[in-house]
């Protein structure tokens, strides 16, 4: 299936790919006019609200487009801490730029729960069919920033399916093993694989 992930994060069309492409499918990222495309989302409402929101924009920036026919993938995502009744949650994104992950960090230290987790929620349509897969990473949130690799918050983040390291010190492979948008990408392919879909 040709698949083309709507978003403006290379990192996860990488991560994608690293699954999706083994398995036969080809993944770009969603291109209009040269541009990935920038979505209006309704972040108060939640991972799965913004999702469907967003797949239903992107189908409809592919109508009459060369793309027609192809299937889009649409990922909402974001790290919840136990501590703080989920806060960042679907405002992941602006906290980190607004505070950054030292600022993060500050909040957190200020309990003693350092625990949380990333959630994904995906979802692949090809203008008939829909499917929705989500992915949940549990974890707990590391005291100093480790690591180079992946982004966001992946160099406070310690999975608790690893071995101690933050994400930012895994390979991309490793991390997709394990991740929120890995296990959500991984349900995705085996709905696609089933006759009864
Ligand atoms: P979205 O792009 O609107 O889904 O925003 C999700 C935000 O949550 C990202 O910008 C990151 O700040 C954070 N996030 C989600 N998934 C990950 C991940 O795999 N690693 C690190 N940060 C993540």
């Amino acid at each position: 299936m040709r698949i083309l992930f709507a978003t403006s994060n290379t990192n996860k069309i990488s991560e994608a790919a690293e699954i999706l492409v083994p398995l036969g499918h080809s993944v770009e990222g969603l291109l209009i006019d040269g541009n990935r495309p920038i979505f209006n989302e309704p972040k108060e409402l939640g991972l799965e609200a913004v999702t469907e929101s967003k797949v239903e924009q992107a189908l409809a920036l592919i109508k009459g487009t060369e793309f027609e026919g192809a299937a889009v993938l649409v990922e909402d995502s974001g790290v919840f801490t136990h501590a703080f009744e989920g806060w960042p949650g679907a405002n992941s994104a602006d906290v980190v730029e607004k505070i950054g992950l030292d600022g993060v960090l500050e909040r957190i230290s200020k309990s003693k729960n350092r625990g949380g987790e990333y959630r994904a929620v995906v979802i692949l349509s090809d203008g008939k069919n829909n499917w929705k897969a989500v992915g949940v990473c549990k974890g707990k949130f590391s005291v100093e920033k480790r690591g180079i690799n992946g982004f966001g918050y992946d160099p406070i983040f310690i999975p608790e399916e690893g071995d101690g390291r933050t994400f930012a010190e895994m390979k991309s492979s490793e991390k997709s093993s394990i991740s929120h948008r890995g296990v959500a990408i991984k349900s995705l392919s085996r709905l696609l694989s089933d006759p009864s879909r």
